[in-house]
């Protein structure tokens, strides 16, 4: 089958592969880890992932090396934020080794799915938390159910590493103020679809949102975090509604080992005019330039590319990222899980 996979021509969707790794919580304690070969899972209809939101979820990606091997990037990392997640929506937490050891398993059990080196592909692993149970009060589930499967994805945006363009859009936020931005819980994203399908219909790639409180710093893009670099130095926004992303984490250790000056801060919707490179980085989105941001409320656009190519430091960083995922460098940070 993996034969007719043409690899390099994937977009980030789904494709089914062999299986899939379960794990339930019941009676205080969450069981062994199980191999389904079912894309279904069978729940109550009143379970509270189906009603109150208790849902969370992940995603890292394996990467095949030049030496065959397969990567997974940051696992621990994903690890430990899907434990915050579940702590910011009351939902019991999954043992962190227990998540490697399901995600381990899961690659192992799909290998023939994980795209080739220099294919540009990845293989993306999703795990899920959800809540289960009947119950029907707005109350947390005493019931849970971890599962973790994988698909091999290309670019996120279709795009790829080119660069794209975001809008500003006053009217939308995908988090609230004391919400559950810093979670990465499904609520959020549903919250982001109206605003997202809205861009898109006018030809932007996302949105850049604005901190839902005063509208007058930077958060992050639906997707993804947000990064800019000026003076040497790499700036991204500090905000207590924003996902703290492992690969903005990365970014900033690589920029600052690289001699990048980083600042992580708020960071004001003015500053937009002085930067020099402007990109969205996340575990789909990778680095994703920015060729310009459009203020549709303010009628501004900001542009911060030059002939449609990505900025010399976006592409420094997006290399170095990579050739640390691959295995095409040293990985002296202890990211990689060599499977
Ligand atoms: N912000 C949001 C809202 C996201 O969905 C993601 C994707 O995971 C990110 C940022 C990037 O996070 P990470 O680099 O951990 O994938
Ligand atoms: C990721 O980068 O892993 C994401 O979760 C982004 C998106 C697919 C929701």
């Amino acid at each position: 089958m993996e034969n007719t996979i043409n690899w390099s021509e994937l977009s980030f969707g789904y494709m089914k592969t062999d299986y899939n790794v379960r794990c339930y919580y019941r009676n205080g304690k969450w069981g062994e880890l199980e191999v389904s070969s079912s894309e279904i899972i069978n729940i109550h209809m009143s379970a509270t992932c189906l009603h109150y939101g208790q849902e969370a979820f992940e995603g890292l990606k394996a990467f095949r090396g030049k030496d065959g091997k397969i990567r997974i990037f940051r696992l621990d990392e994903n690890a430990k934020r899907m434990q915050s997640s579940a702590q910011g929506i009351k939902m019991a937490e999954f043992p962190i080794e227990k998540f490697e050891e399901a995600v381990l398993k899961a690659v192992k059990l799909n290998e023939r799915f994980v795209p080739p080196y220099g294919s540009g592909a990845s293989l993306y692993i999703r795990p899920l938390l959800i809540g289960l149970g009947a119950l029907i009060g707005v109350k947390p589930a005493d019931e849970y159910m971890f599962l973790v499967f994988v698909t091999p994805v290309g670019p996120y945006f279709k795009t790829g590493f080119k660069p794209a363009p975001v809008c500003i859009m006053r009217d939308y936020d995908r988090a609230a103020p004391h919400g559950t931005g810093t979670y990465k819980v499904g609520g959020n994203y549903a919250a982001s679809l109206a605003a997202g399908q809205k861009a898109q219909e006018k030809g932007y790639a996302a949105v850049l949102y604005l901190d839902p409180k005063e509208k007058k710093y930077l958060d992050e893009c639906g997707p993804a975090n947000f990064f800019a670099i000026r003076d040497n130095t790499y700036i991204t926004p500090a905000s207590t509604s924003i996902l703290p992303s492992i690969t903005n984490k990365s970014l900033i250790q690589l920029a600052g080992d690289s001699g990048l000056k980083v600042e992580r801060r708020p960071v004001p919707v003015e500053e937009l005019s002085t930067f020099e490179e402007a990109a969205e980085c996340g575990t789909a989105a990778v680095i994703t330039p920015i060729s310009r941001i459009d203020d549709l409320d303010e009628g501004k656009s900001y542009i911060y590319t030059k002939d449609g190519k990505p900025g010399v430091t976006c592409e420094k960083l997006y290399n170095e990222l990579l050739a640390i995922q691959t295995g095409d460098a040293p990985d002296p940070y202890g990211w990689t899980t060599v499977l």
